[in-house]
């Protein structure tokens, strides 16, 4: 089966080719393609949400095309025609769509296109959690020799919306487990990044400033690391950061990366531990990681480190998604889809800012 995924919940616009095998536990990727608006943003500091959504408005079309055609998939040999018209179909099974969470502008010209396609391609449509979607990026997996994903699994999800732990019993038998009171986990990251003054997103380039930093150098609390739940918090990190950032003269380089590098530690330290925790109660046998945060090397290295040095029960396989499919992406969009397929008629999909697990 061959599905095309569609996501536009925040900046980025996004089309993503896979195949996936009826019985197959993993899919295999065709193409994906994504536009950003990211410059334009990076001159307010942030996302502004009515330039988002106008920017995807134009995007949308090219970067579908763009992807069909790096899959092989558009056109012209196969041109298909509808009755007496010249409407082209492209061989793909079915259409996915990101319906939510996310911005209200950006999410309707993903469902608006798809529904539209959906009605003249005369082809199914299966709207998707954008939160599932990027756990989804870890069964993207062309090697038949890599280990296969097994359930119970534990997924953390850490975007610049969204922090948050999932139980996955299966494909579908989705069970939330806790996720951040206030600051998302990228949220924290971009806001203290505009504290030290780089260029946004921050978590990017606090990773970059970290590398020559020491993580050391200021001990900034770990908010909720003991905590009894699987919740999260940021938002006192980055008051704390503020706070160190006013008792400094003048914040040089070197300052500024052993803030950025100490910050990093923090974060990091607060979603491996619970992440872990998490893991050992629910008897996990794979954790995943996903979201545009997941990028972050330093929590690759560290989650990798903390199971290597875990007693041997508790090595737990981690799936980590590459770095380009944990940041927001069409294809890991078709991918959960592809798992969870439960088409709906086109007339009763709606977008839904506040989709959510729970
Ligand atoms: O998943 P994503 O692309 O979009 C949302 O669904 O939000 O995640 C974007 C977030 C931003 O907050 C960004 O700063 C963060 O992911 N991010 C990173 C890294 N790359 C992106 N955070 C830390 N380290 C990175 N390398
Ligand atoms: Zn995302």
């Amino acid at each position: 089966m061959v599905i095309l995924g569609i996501e536009t919940s925040c900046d980025e616009t996004s089309v993503g080719l896979v195949e996936k095998g009826k019985n197959s536990q993993n899919a295999r990727l065709l193409s994906n393609f994504v536009a950003t608006s990211l410059p334009l943003h990076s001159k307010t500091g942030g996302i502004v949400p009515e330039i988002a959504a106008r920017e995807q408005l134009k995007y949308i079309v090219p970067v579908i095309k763009q992807a069909l055609t790096d899959s092989n998939l558009y056109p012209p040999s196969s041109k298909l025609y509808h009755q007496s018209s010249t409407i082209y179909r492209p061989q793909i099974d079915a259409i996915a769509v990101t319906v939510g969470p996310g911005l209200l502008g950006s999410l309707l010209v993903g469902v608006e296109t798809a529904k539209t396609l959906s009605y003249v391609w005369e082809k199914p449509i299966i709207p998707t959690n954008h939160l599932l979607g990027h756990t989804y990026a870890n069964f993207v997996r062309e090697n038949s020799k890599l280990k296969t994903i097994q359930f119970p699994a534990l997924a953390l999800i850490v975007s610049g919306g969204h922090t948050d732990l999932i139980l996955m019993n299966g494909h579908g038998k989705i069970k939330w487990l806790g996720g951040t009171r206030d600051d998302a986990a990228g949220e924290a990251f971009d806001k203290i990044g505009r504290l030290l003054n780089l260029p946004y997103p921050g978590g990017p380039s606090i990773e970059k400033a970290a590398l020559n930093g020491n993580p050391k150098a200021f001990n900034f609390p770990r908010p909720m690391i003991y905590s009894r739940d699987f919740d999260f918090s940021f938002s006192g990190l980055k008051a704390a950061v503020l706070r160190e950032i006013k008792t400094i003269k003048l914040l040089d380089n070197k300052t500024r990366s052993d803030l950025a590098a100490s910050a990093q530690q923090a974060i990091i330290e607060v979603l491996v531990a619970k992440t872990l925790k998490a893991a050992q109660k629910y008897n996990i046998k794979s954790i995943l990681l996903g979201g545009g945060v997941a990028a972050n090397q330093s929590l690759r290295d560290r989650f990798k480190f903390e199971i290597r040095s875990a007693k041997s029960a508790d090595k737990i396989p981690l799936f980590v998604p590459e770095k380009w499919l944990c940041t927001d992406n069409g294809a890991m969009i078709a991918v959960a889809a592809s798992f969870n397929y439960k088409p709906l008629h086109w007339s009763k999909i709606t977008a839904n800012p506040e989709l959510y697990f729970k």
